[in-house]
């Protein structure tokens, strides 16, 4: 293809070639129509029924998922319909800005939060073709660390855009530790256990917008990766994209308006002794229309040591991993990017 000359500060313009450094290698290059993955959705309303045999059917299925690849859909979830249409138009509203007011709010190298375009945080030796703004998020319920935010680095205008993330956490965080119950009985460890571990969780939230790229078949929106942290919960919109990797092969995640997506990341995995698998996902592009994706990251308290309960270590299944603490190993993760960047510059 034609290289052209790359401006790091130009937003993703749907060029008809598109620059090398979005071009993956043929071998990581995607699969535009992949099987589809089916699995059963998981029912929440029948894990909260206290049926004992609704209870145990979604145990079992969420246990068979969580072995083989980590991922399970959750339906009857009680999440408002209102609240995420809202979600997926304001996430419109901040992308659709032009770039210096975006860059009010930019991420730095090596920072956890802000606005970024393709040209931090990346996963991989790759750019990402998309745009993100990531934001904490503490259960502490004495803080408005959402809110505090937006009003803070961009101004009154977006007083009601950080309320209403601010919720919309809330209302994630909740669903999380719903789902931390149905993990903690599908590991056969009680209800309590995960969900007491999370109850103060400091979380991320990251709103993903992928423009349409011209390139589709060589480029990707998000590269392979598993989340380093505990739980995801993710929405999409009505646009194709998510892939999962499952028998040795990728899959993709039909988009499910009234669905989330939930993945289990490298934390939790840790947590369970390796006995529930951390997912290895990507998302791809398309040349047509704009893909958005809400992400909910459930992560431990910084200073919270993460070892598993004591019923998860067994004769069979000695321990896998040193206990760490989630601020440890957020530090090497972030060096590890900072590395993987560094090599990348140099190559290119
Ligand atoms: C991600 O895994 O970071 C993004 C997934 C998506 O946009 O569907
Ligand atoms: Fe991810």
């Amino acid at each position: 293809i034609e290289v052209q000359p790359l401006n790091l500060d130009a937003p993703l313009t749907n060029h008809s070639n598109i620059p090398s450094e979005f071009v993956w290698p043929d071998n990581e290059k995607p699969c535009l129509q992949p099987p589809e993955l089916k699995i059963p959705p998981i029912d929440m309303k029948a894990f909260l029924s206290n049926d004992p045999q609704a209870v145990a059917k979604v145990c079992a299925e969420v246990s068979e998922a969580c072995k083989k690849h980590g991922f399970f859909l959750v339906v009857n979830h009680g999440v408002d319909k209102k609240l995420l249409e809202k979600a997926h138009k304001l996430i419109d509203t901040f992308f659709c800005m032009d770039l210096p007011e975006k860059q009010k709010i930019q991420r730095k190298l090596g920072e956890h939060c802000g606005f970024a375009n393709s040209f931090i945080g990346r996963f991989a030796s790759k750019l990402p073709w998309k745009e993100t703004l990531s934001f904490h998020y503490s259960n502490d319920k004495s803080t408005r660390t959402v809110e505090d935010y937006f009003l803070t680095s961009m101004g009154e205008d977006f007083k009601d855009f950080g309320s209403f993330f601010q919720e919309y956490c809330e209302v994630m965080s909740n669903l999380s530790l719903e789902i931390m119950e149905l993990l903690g009985m599908s590991l056969g460890v009680s209800r309590e256990c995960f969900r007491d571990f999370f109850e103060d969780n400091e979380s991320v939230m990251r709103l993903n917008y992928y423009p349409p790229c011209q390139k589709p078949e060589l480029a990707l929106g998000t590269g392979p990766h598993c989340d380093p942290t505990s739980l995801t919960v993710l929405h999409q919109d009505q646009v194709e994209g998510l892939q999962v990797f499952v028998d040795g092969k990728w899959c993709s995640v039909a988009p499910k308006e009234d669905a989330f997506v939930v993945n289990i990341g490298d934390t939790f995995m840790a947590l369970s002794n390796g006995t529930f698998k951390s997912c290895l996902h990507r998302a791809v592009v398309n040349n047509q229309i704009v893909r958005k994706s809400l992400a909910f990251f459930l992560c431990p308290k910084q200073d919270k040591v993460v070892t598993p309960p004591k019923e998860l270590i067994t004769n069979e299944n000695p321990k896998k991993y040193p206990d760490f603490t989630w601020a440890t190993l957020l530090e090497f993760t972030q060096l590890h990017y900072r590395l993987l960047e560094m090599v990348t510059r140099e190559k290119q």
